[in-house]
C-alpha cells in the first residue's frame, strides 16, 4: 500500500479511526504524529466499540506495530488508563505498542491553564477538549516542556518537574486556581512512567528500519484540516499541524518518503467547539441529533452539524495534497429529500471560491448551494459500490468532484463490512 498519510478533511471527527482500521490489513505500521488525548477515534469490530484517543486505531489488528511519535503531546496517566482499558477488551499491545522519546508530555498544569483561560476568554471561549493541549504544545515550543525521555529518568523528571510545579503554581494562584501539590503529581506520573517504559523508544529509527524492510506506514491524523495551527479557523483551532506535513515532522519521516494522502471527509460537515461553520444548519443538526448521532467521542458534546462544504474540503486538497477521498457516513442522509452541498461563499455582492482568512469576513459568508436530489432508501447493508442507488452514487462523485480528489472509499456504517472501495 505503501506510505500513507491519512488526514481528516473538515473540522475533526471525519471517521479517521474507522478508515484507519480498514486501511490497516494493508499496512504494516500505524503511527500518530500530531495532537493528543483530545483525538477521539472511534472503531468498531464486530459488536465492540473501541474509541482511541492516543493509541493508533492499528492496535486492533494482530502483527501491526504501533507508533506514537515525536509529534504527539502524551498525558501518561490518560495513557495507562487507555491501555488498561483495552487489555480489559483482550488487545494485546506488548511488543506491538511504541512511543517516541521525544513526545513532549501533557501535565496536570497544562490541563488547569487550559480550562483557566477558557474561563477568561468567557464568551469568547475555543471550547477546547480541556486535555490541556494547547498549554503542552505551548511549553514545547517555548523550550520548557518535558519528555517521555525525561519520565522514565526518575531523578531527571523529579528536579524538571519541581521547578515546573513552582512556575505553574504561581501561574496559578495568580489566575485564582488552586495550586498543584509536586508530591501527587510526582508520585502519579512516576507510576505510569514506570508503566510506560518498556514500550518508549527511539521511533524515528524504528520507523526507517521498517522502511528499509520495505514495510508500510500509515500515518494517522488527528483532529482535521481546520483545526490546523497555521491553517485552520485561527484561534478556533487546535495547537497542532493536523495537515499532512505535521505526519513528516511529528514521525521523522521525510517528505520524499510519503507516496499518498488519503483526505477523510463525512457526507456532510461536523465541527465541535466553537469557531466560524458556514454551512452550520439547525435542520441537519436536529436530523441527525434525532437519530442519536453526532455526539462527541472525547467529551460527549453534541457536535454541530451543517451541509458538505466542498470550499473547504477544495481547501483541504490543496494544503494536504490529498490524492483520494474516503467519504463516510453516506447513510447519514439516507432519508434526506433535498441535499444541499456548498459549493462558493457570497460576501458584500462578491463570490469567493476560497475561506477568508479573516474569520469575522469568514462569519459572515453566505453559502452558495447546489441542490442534489436525495436517493431515500436505506443505505447501510449495502456493501458494494454498484449496488448503491444511483443517486447517492451521483451525489458522491459529485462531492468528491468538487473536493478536486479521486473518490476511493464510500462508507455507510461505522463497521468494517460496512466500506466500499472504488
Ligand atoms: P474520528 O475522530 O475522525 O476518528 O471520528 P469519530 O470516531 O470521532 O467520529 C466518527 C463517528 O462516525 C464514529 O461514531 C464512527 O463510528 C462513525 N462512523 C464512521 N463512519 C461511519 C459511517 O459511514 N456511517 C455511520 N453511521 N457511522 C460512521
Ligand atoms: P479527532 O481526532 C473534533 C477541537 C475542540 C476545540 C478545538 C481545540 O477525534 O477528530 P483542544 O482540546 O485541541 O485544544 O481543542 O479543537 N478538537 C476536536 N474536534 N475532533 C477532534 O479530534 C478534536 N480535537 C480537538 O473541540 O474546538
Ligand atoms: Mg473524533
Amino acid at each position: 500500500m505503501a506510505n500513507t498519510i491519512l488526514v481528516g478533511a473538515q473540522w475533526g471527527d471525519e471517521g479517521k479511526g474507522k478508515i484507519i482500521d480498514v486501511l490497516t490489513e494493508q499496512a504494516d505500521v500505524v503511527v500518530r504524529t500530531q495532537g493528543g488525548n483530545n483525538a477521539g477515534h472511534t472503531v468498531w469490530v464486530g459488536k465492540t466499540k473501541y474509541v482511541l484517543h492516543l493509541i493508533p486505531s492499528g492496535i486492533l489488528w494482530k502483527g501491526k506495530t504501533n507508533v506514537v511519535g515525536n509529534g504527539v503531546v502524551v498525558d501518561p496517566v490518560a495513557l495507562v488508563g487507555e491501555l488498561d482499558g483495552l487489555e480489559k477488551l483482550n488487545v494485546k499491545v506488548e511488543g506491538k505498542f511504541f512511543i517516541s522519546e521525544t513526545a513532549h508530555l501533557v501535565l496536570p498544569y497544562h490541563r488547569e491553564l487550559d480550562a483557566q483561560r477558557e474561563v477568561l476568554k468567557g464568551k469568547n471561549k475555543i471550547g477546547t477538549t480541556k486535555r490541556g493541549i494547547g498549554p503542552a504544545y505551548g511549553d514545547k515550543v517555548a523550550r520548557v516542556g518535558l519528555r517521555m525521555i525525561d519520565l522514565v529518568n526518575p531523578e531527571r523528571f523529579a528536579a524538571k518537574l519541581k521547578d515546573r510545579i513552582k512556575e505553574n503554581n504561581a501561574v496559578l494562584k495568580a489566575l485564582g486556581a488552586k495550586p498543584l501539590s509536586y508530591k501527587k503529581v510526582h508520585d502519579a506520573y512516576r507510576a505510569a512512567g514506570d508503566r510506560l517504559k518498556p514500550y518508549v523508544t527511539n521511533t524515528v529509527v524504528l520507523l526507517h528500519e521498517a522502511m528499509r524492510q520495505n514495510k508500510h506506514i500509515l500515518f494517522e491524523g488527528a483532529q482535521g484540516t481546520f483545526l490546523d495551527i497555521d491553517h485552520g479557523t485561527y484561534p478556533y483551532v487546535t495547537s497542532s499541524n493536523t495537515t499532512a506535513g505535521g505526519a513528516c515532522t511529528g514521525s521523522g519521516v521525510p517528505p520524499h518518503r510519503m507516496d499518498r494522502v488519503v483526505g477523510v471527509m463525512k457526507a456532510y460537515t461536523t465541527r465541535v467547539g466553537e469557531g466560524p461553520f458556514p454551512s452550520e444548519s439547525p435542520e441537519i443538526s436536529d436530523l441527525l441529533h434525532g437519530m442519536g448521532r453526532e455526539f462527541g467521542s472525547t467529551t460527549g458534546r453534541a457536535r454541530r452539524c451543517g451541509w458538505f462544504d466542498s470550499v473547504v474540503t477544495r481547501h483541504a486538497t490543496m494544503v494536504n495534497g490529498i490524492d483520494e477521498i474516503a467519504i463516510t457516513n453516506t447513510d447519514g442522509l439516507d432519508t434526506v429529500e433535498n441535499i444541499k452541498v456548498v459549493i462558493a461563499y457570497r460576501l458584500d455582492g462578491k463570490t469567493l471560491n476560497h475561506l477568508p482568512n479573516d474569520l469575522e469576513e469568514l462569519a459572515r459568508v453566505e453559502p452558495v448551494f447546489a441542490e442534489f436530489e436525495g436517493w431515500c432508501t436505506p443505505t447501510d447493508q449495502i456493501t458494494e459500490w454498484k449496488k448503491l442507488p444511483a443517486k447517492c452514487r451521483a451525489y458522491l462523485r459529485a462531492i468528491a468532484e468538487l473536493s478536486g480528489a479521486k473518490l476511493k472509499i464510500a462508507s455507510v456504517g461505522p463497521g468494517r463490512e460496512q466500506t466500499m472501495f472504488l
